[in-house]
């Protein structure tokens, strides 16, 4: 952090003393203003639900520009990961701050690889759950449950334990998604290939069975494997906030994760991409793109909690810049499968048309986000609804546990404690409960 020049100067309008406050340059995006000293000085504390206005930490991993749609890991453009590079190589650059050269590539593969199989026991403990459990309620069991199976990688004061808990992660995720999967449709689980890519042999687990193989589509593959890539980090969302303040306990790298997977599921976050789709199947089984009209009221009517799903964002004001490339991904996954009719992708089209012309839509400056198109492209790959998000969580580990490890790295780092403003009671005294 570099501090500015400039200083703030808070002041009171009932005369008490005001006070200077330090400002940080960031190397990109707005500055902060450090107010870490405010309570000890003033007796007073900051409001800001929902954190509107406040950075809870300082990293160097991922930038978003929302007014312009710019999104950057380590510095590169989204759009230039997305088209040259594969989620592994990402991997790496977000877990260790730069793009590997063919060399570290190849290692990391290959560390990655060695770590696919999840302890065999790990199967009994998800045969406890119902098959028509939701898959996100079986992934936070399953994640916070990897803690119990992998002791020698729990202290997440140790730099080692935190480098062989991110690989195991990043190389579980998939298996434990393909699992759930496999168990709620009764059918047996299929153990990773490590002859195949890391996206390729989870759509091997995902499809494959014990009597038939399942012959990979590279362009399904490669869809597949950018979801992966657009999905990989956002900064401080709600869901990685969630996992470096559980882990600034102390709190063991897995089951801080557990936390970021709980934290996902909600539709707000990355729940979303499953709403999103019910939400157009629904407008389908209604009537429509005849009825999109009767919804966009709908939407805008103060009085309904009806939303169009996939739209808005806290940060970005602008197109997400994840839509644009899934949109794309959208084209050529369902031109790949000669579903260029897809009536679906049509009604989305259609709906994002309207809506980007409606002035409920401009004046909030409300866009597609990532999930708008996500989920037409993994329901075209045969991925069922209700797992979106539990791919969305595969795909988000990396950012988490990259997140987590450079907080804990961090000499300054705290455990997480904000305050609150208390408009409860006051002191008052309990009453015998005859008297109450
Ligand atoms: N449909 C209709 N109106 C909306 C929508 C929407 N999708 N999103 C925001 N608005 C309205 C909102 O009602 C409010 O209107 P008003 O000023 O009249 O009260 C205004 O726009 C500002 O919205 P907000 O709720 O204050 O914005 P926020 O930053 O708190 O919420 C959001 C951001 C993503 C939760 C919200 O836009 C939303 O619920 N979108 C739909 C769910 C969704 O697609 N979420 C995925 C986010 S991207 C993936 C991820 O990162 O997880």
């Amino acid at each position: 952090m570099t501090p500015s020049d400039v200083k703030a100067t808070l002041s009171f309008s009932d005369g008490s003393a005001s006070m200077d406050l330090p400002i940080y340059k960031g190397t990109v995006g707005p500055d902060v203003i450090d107010i870490r000293k405010l309570y000890a000085q003033t007796g007073k504390f900051t409001y800001d639900p929902g954190f509107l206005s406040t950075a809870s930490c300082n990293s160097n991993i991922t930038y978003i520009d929302g007014d312009k749609g710019e999104l950057l890991y380590r510095g590169y453009p989204i759009e230039q990961l997305a088209t040259n590079c594969d989620f592994l190589e990402t991997c790496h650059l977000l877990l260790y701050g730069e793009l590997p050269d063919l060399a570290k590539k190849t290692a990391f593969v290959k560390l990655v690889t060695n770590h696919t199989m999840v302890n065999e026991q790990m199967q009994f403990f998800l045969r406890g759950f119902r098959r028509d459990a939701h898959p996100m309620a079986v992934m936070t069991g399953l994640v916070g449950g990897l803690s119990a199976f992998y002791h020698d990688s729990t202290d997440i004061n140790n730099p080692q334990h935190r480098e062989i808990a991110a690989i195991r992660l990043i190389a579980k995720m998939p298996t434990l998604v393909a699992m759930s999967y496999k168990y709620s449709i009764g059918q047996p689980f299929i153990y990773p290939r490590n002859d195949l890519g890391y996206t390729a042999n989870f759509m091997h687990m995902m499809f494959a069975t014990p009597c038939e193989t399942y012959e990979t589509n590279d362009v399904l593959v490669r869809a597949m494997d950018r979801i992966f890539i657009l999905h990989a980090d956002h900064e401080q969302n709600a869901s990685t906030s969630t996992v470096r303040l559980c882990g600034s306990s102390g709190t063991n790298p897995f089951a801080a994760i557990a936390a970021g997977v709980a934290c996902l599921w909600g539709p707000a976050h990355g729940g979303a991409n499953e709403a999103a789709l019910n939400m157009l199947e629904d407008i389908q089984r209604n009537g429509g793109i005849e009825k999109i009209g009767e919804f966009i009221k709908n939407v805008k009517d103060k009085n309904s909690t009806v939303k169009l799903m996939g739209f808005g964002h806290r940060v970005y004001k602008n197109y997400d810049p994840r839509a644009k490339l899934m949109r794309e991904t959208c084209y050529e996954v369902l031109n790949a499968l000669g579903l260029q009719d897809d009536p679906l992708f049509k009604l989305a089209m259609a709906l994002e048309k309207i809506a980007l012309e409606d002035e409920y839509f401009v004046s909030r400056k409300l866009y597609p986000n990532v999930d708008f198109y996500s989920g037409i492209v993994q329901r075209a790959i045969g991925i069922p609804v209700s797992l979106f998000t539990a791919i969305f969580a595969l795909a988000r580990t990396v950012g988490w546990i990259a997140q987590l490890n450079e907080m804990i790295g961090d000499p300054e780092y705290k455990i997480g404690r904000p305050r609150q403003l208390f408009v409860g009671s006051t002191s008052r005294d309990v009453l015998p409960i005859g008297q109450r």
